[in-house]
């Protein structure tokens, strides 16, 4: 069994200069990110490199339309491609590093197999996805209605850079949810039974320094974040080595058809399916390494292991309030959608479950979140 991979060489600066210094940026890079992240940071630097800002091709987390519109008016000949901001930025930068990415729905149906094409360097700006660190890409396609991940080993950066202070200007709602994106990788990669004695190290150390911040927040207020932004970044790193191993399961699985529909982002829409996932796995299965996670979060809230699920969702909605599914426009009729959307499209992540789910408990779950 492999205990452990991490393919990309994982750099830290304190400064962007000193991060664009140590890469030597030159004409023949290409760096796709904001206008609002490239100001502040990069703009006085003079980099001789291209930059693509990703709004300009529309708002919102990225689909395979974007991608497609990114993609065409890309400089061919860079060498290397730098990503520097959230998910979003990231994921479509994997298909760029590709050789070949168009059309986008061709790699997804296996029609295109994907080749490197060029260098990645990833610089995560949100404390959330880990995808720095991952093999995996993650686009709404439009046409299918559903969001839904692609894995290939061709998605791995070459380098993945931490720099603490590109998040600075992360507004409180996305470092919430990117942060619990972030605690949901961990969780979902500690249960998970690919997980190995190497990849629960990581998870359980990113739900560690992640719970132990939010109780800052939850004890001093949204302030008490900035001088833990360096920790938040770490984790999600960390929970990302853990889930780019162990892989995500049936929170993320159920999490894409509300993110794709109803344009949830990606955190909040995992928050929204996280304790009703829990809570069923506990009524299949309470033993194993669910008991362990459970004692583990119940001794970081000094709760007993009975009450961990409501200590952990009263903190959690104070860090970022939970809402039914209904309150994002969801209807009855979707529920068979999404049910339908998670057994045909989401084998990937529903592989790692705790324990299998039929059909029907899909469904029940959605119902009891409705
Ligand atoms: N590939 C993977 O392994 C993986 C894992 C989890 C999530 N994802 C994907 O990642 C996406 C979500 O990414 P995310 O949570 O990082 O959010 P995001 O990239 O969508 O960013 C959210 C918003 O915050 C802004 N922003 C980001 N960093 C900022 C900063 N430092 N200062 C100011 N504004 C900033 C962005 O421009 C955007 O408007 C989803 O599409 C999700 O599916 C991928
Ligand atoms: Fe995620």
């Amino acid at each position: 069994m492999q205990e452990l991979m991490v393919k990309p060489t994982l750099l830290r600066f304190e400064t962007c200069k000193e991060m664009a210094d140590a890469l030597q940026i030159d004409d023949n890079d290409v760096m796709l990110t904001n206008r609002y992240l490239y100001e502040p940071f990069f703009s006085k630097l003079h980099l001789p490199c291209h930059v693509v800002y990703q709004e300009e091709y529309g708002a919102g987390e990225p689909s395979d339309e974007m991608a497609e519109a990114i993609y065409a008016d890309l400089p061919h000949a860079a060498k290397r491609i730098i990503a520097v901001g959230g998910g979003t930025i990231i994921d479509l930068a994997k298909f760029f590093s590709l050789r070949t990415a168009v059309p986008i729905l061709d790699l997804y149906d296996g029609k295109i197999v994907p080749e490197k094409g060029r260098e990645l360097i990833i610089v995560p700006t949100t404390c959330g996805t880990g995808s720095e660190v991952t093999n995996v890409a993650v686009l709404a396609l439009q046409s299918r209605q559903t969001k839904k991940g692609l894995a290939t080993d061709a998605f791995y950066a070459d380098c993945a850079v931490l720099v603490p202070e590109l998040l600075r200007t992360l507004p409180y709602r996305v470092f919430a949810t990117s942060s619990i994106d972030a605690l949901v990788h961990a969780v979902e990669s500690a249960l998970s039974p690919k997980a190995s004695t190497t990849t629960k190290f990581f998870s359980y150390r990113a739900i560690e320094m992640i719970i132990q911040g939010y109780l800052q927040i939850r004890d001093h207020g949204r302030d008490a974040r900035i001088p833990l932004l360096a920790d938040f970044l770490l984790a999600s790193t960390y929970a990302g080595i853990a889930f780019g191993n162990a892989g995500c399961a049936a929170v993320h699985a159920m999490s894409y058809p509300l993110g794709a529909t109803y344009h949830v982002p990606h955190g909040e829409s995992n928050y929204a399916m996280f304790t009703g996932v829990m809570k069923h796995y506990m009524n299949i299965k309470s033993d194993g390494e669910i008991a362990v996670l459970n004692a583990f979060i119940a001794a970081l809230l000094t709760v007993s292991p009975g009450n961990v699920y409501e200590a952990l969702a009263d903190l959690l909605d104070r860090v970022l309030p939970r809402k039914p599914l209904r309150e994002y426009g969801v209807t009855e009729a979707d529920l068979q959608i999404f049910t339908d959307a998670v057994v045909n499209d989401q084998k990937r992540l529903t592989d790692n479950n705790f324990v299998p789910f039929t059909r029907d408990e899909y469904y029940t779950i959605y119902k009891e979140l409705f």
